[in-house]
């Protein structure tokens, strides 16, 4: 029968001397070599395992074993009986020094002695496990600062509810909200540190004095104010633009059309004759081009920049290039003319101000265009950007070289795709007819100089035509509208980066912005055109900025950057006044579809017809269809998959597909 001993230490000596040792918690028999209880895992004789650790050979290898004991735990417990000397401090507190040369003495004694000691600044409060210790703060705070810019202080978990302050991952500092760690520490008592009285530790204690942490936003919607009327805004001065400020205005130009129409052709050839492609960069295209089989695409190249486009020879998203006129800083859209890629063409020009139609003049080409064999894009394109409130058409009819610069083929595509244009809403006073040859240069940047041209063409050249298109309009008495085309980050504009046209009124660096739908504010960091850095931008500017003092998660594209006090309304249904284009299938209520509005993508469903309107008149007829089929208008009402998302602006375009 097993009687239990009672006397543990008798019982441990007698086991060491038998080469057993046994526990005193289950009084199981272990192997002298264990250091731990086989069965329930208690350690055997800590003072003698960490006392001797440094003196015997075979138990500094176990010690290697159990390197993961910090310092502080072998202090904590070791017996007080190893103690090697009582150690007392200048405040009178006594504590001990052990084998290992760490302080330690009970954490009563330790409190006592300071809480008593009122000079100090030292508080220690029992540890609380629902709160992070000062290691977790450090820790996540180091993450944090790898992660995020020196203005955002520390990240973690919920900390100090008290006193109305988190720390959330992920969000920024509003300079407003900043609260400092020391004003916390004074009025909350659920704060925890616990500060040892060495040097470094006292440091470390400062340093954390001196952090920062984030007042929680009392409701997050809370940044948006209520809008004031549009009648009361009036612009600041700096956001008007001055005679005598000398900066060319801006033209956001599309280059659309039919697929190998040879728009990029175009783009490239003109950039190389203003100089913006070097003859060198050109003759690197022209080698490499003709390497791979694709010589005649050696202009298309400056423009189709992915291994992608030229092993396949076509655009697949929208190309951008730069180059001045007399009147304009032209900002080229080279898009995508391949049916595949229409959503891409979308995105890309809805920014324009004005187009460039160019068409392929060769004999079936033009025909293909127009979709005598199924849709087009020559038409597709010219709907979709009449659409987007493009009224300024200049019609590059291209490769005349292929047609003997024929005028009899040039007037033929004239009438014919004139009588379309005017049908999508174009004016006729608003197009420009160009008939040139990207390919040859002829008529791109002077007259043209083969006679089989100039003999019967004596309007502009395109650079000319280009430079006389009427200026854009550009509203920069309106408040801030920046729709954004996408959201970025990079070494020069920072974590969170814009980019997109501005719409409406002015910004500059230095200024709050709105960012919706989201509703937080954020701080106009840096702004850059073309690349390099400037002070403001206007109505009109296509441009980057870096945003300060926001979450990213808080900016996507689609979204808009507005003025602080006049946000644009965010919607979850919309009743939208339509135009049917050339559909084969009729459209019924219920249809799912994508909507674009600007350049936001959203979800959609028709919900209901609420009324057809007469192509005339445009009154709402009496008869309320189920369907609607091509070339019908009607107003409809729609109701889009995430409530909230999308943002109005009151030059929305819209579109669905
Ligand atoms: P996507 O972007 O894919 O729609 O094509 P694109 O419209 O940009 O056409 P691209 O510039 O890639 O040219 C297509 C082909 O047309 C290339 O082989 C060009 O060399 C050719 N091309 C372009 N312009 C001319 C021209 O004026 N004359 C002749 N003969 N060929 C041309
Ligand atoms: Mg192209």
């Amino acid at each position: 029968m097993f009687v239990p001993k009672l006397d543990n230490r008798s019982d441990l000596e007698s086991s060491r001397n038998s080469g057993l040792w046994q526990c005193s918690i289950c009084a199981h028999g272990n192997d002298e070599r264990h250091i731990s209880c086989e069965l329930c895992g208690v350690l055997r004789d800590l003072s003698l395992y960490f006392n001797n650790a440094l003196e015997v050979e075979d138990r500094a290898k176990r010690r290697n074993k159990h390197y993961s004991v910090s310092v502080l735990a072998r202090s904590l417990f070791s017996p007080s009986s190893t103690m090697s000397k009582d150690v007392i401090f200048s405040d009178g507190f006594k504590a001990s020094r052990n084998a290992t040369g760490n302080t330690h003495a009970t954490l009563d004694v330790l409190h006592k002695t300071y809480m008593a000691c009122k000079g100090r600044r030292i508080n220690i409060v029992p540890f609380k496990f629902d709160t992070p210790s000062p290691d977790d703060m450090v820790t996540t705070g180091l993450k944090s600062s790898r992660n995020f810019r020196n203005d955002v202080c520390i990240a973690g978990k919920k900390a100090v509810d008290s006193d109305n302050c988190v720390i959330e991952k992920g969000t920024t500092t509003d300079p407003s909200s900043l609260v400092k760690l020391d004003e916390i520490g004074e009025g909350s008592s659920s704060s925890s540190f616990v500060v040892d009285c060495h040097n470094e530790t006292l440091v470390l204690d400062h340093e954390l004095q001196h952090l920062s942490l984030e007042r929680k936003p009392k409701k997050s919607k809370a940044k948006i104010q209520k809008p004031v009327s549009f009648s009361l805004y009036k612009p600041e001065s700096w956001m008007l633009q001055h005679e005598d400020e000398d900066t060319p205005r801006q033209l956001n130009l599309a280059i659309v059309g039919h697929v190998d129409s040879g728009k990029s052709t175009l783009c490239g050839r003109l950039l190389h004759a203003l100089g913006r492609i070097s003859k060198k960069q050109m003759h690197k295209y022209d080698k490499e081009a003709k390497e791979k089989g694709k010589g005649s695409f050696a202009y298309a190249w400056a423009m189709d920049e992915s291994a992608d486009e030229r092993e396949r020879g076509i655009t697949m998203t929208v190309g951008v290039a730069y180059f001045n006129t007399k009147n304009y800083h032209v900002v080229l859209l080279d898009s995508p003319g391949h049916k595949d890629f229409v959503p891409n063409m979308i995105s890309g020009t809805t920014q324009s101000d004005a187009a460039v139609l160019v068409i392929d003049a060769s004999i079936g080409s033009f025909e293909a265009g127009m979709g005598v064999n199924g849709i087009g894009q020559t038409k597709e394109h010219s709907q979709l950007i009449r659409s987007f409130g493009v009224d300024n058409l200049i019609v590059a009819v291209n490769k005349m070289d292929l047609v003997e610069y024929s005028k009899e083929r040039f007037n033929f595509i004239k009438s014919q795709l004139g009588i379309f244009l005017r049908s999508c809403g174009y004016k006729e006073s608003a197009i420009t007819w160009v008939p040139l040859s990207a390919m040859a240069n002829e008529n791109l940047m002077t007259a043209a100089s083969d006679t089989r041209l100039s003999s019967w063409y004596d309007g502009n050249c395109l650079l000319k035509a280009i430079d006389t298109l009427p200026p854009p309009h550009c509203d920069v008495l309106k408040p801030l509208r920046l729709p954004i085309c996408d959201v970025f980050s990079s070494q020069m504009l920072g974590q969170v980066a814009i980019c997109g046209k501005v719409e409406t009124g002015a910004i500059r660096s230095g200024s709050k912005v709105l960012i919706m739908p989201s509703g937080e504010l954020a701080t106009v960091k840096i702004i850059e055109r073309d690349s390099s850095r400037c002070k403001l931008a206007r109505a009109g500017d296509n441009i980057a900025i870096g945003l300060q003092g926001i979450d990213p998660s808080h900016v996507m594209s689609g979204g808009v950057v507005c003025h602080p006090d006049y946000p644009v309304p965010v919607a979850s249904s919309l009743e939208l006044k339509i135009l049917v284009l050339d559909i084969t299938v009729p459209i019924l209520v219920g249809l799912q579809f994508e909507l674009h509005i600007h350049h936001a993508k959203v979800s959609a469903s028709m919900v209901k017809i609420l009324s057809l309107l007469e192509h005339k008149s445009g009154k709402a007829s009496k008869k309320i269809p189920r369907f609607l089929t091509a070339r019908q208008t009607a107003v409809i009402e729609v109701s889009l998959k995430q409530k909230n998302q999308i943002v109005l602006l009151p030059i929305t375009r819209l579109l669905f597909l």
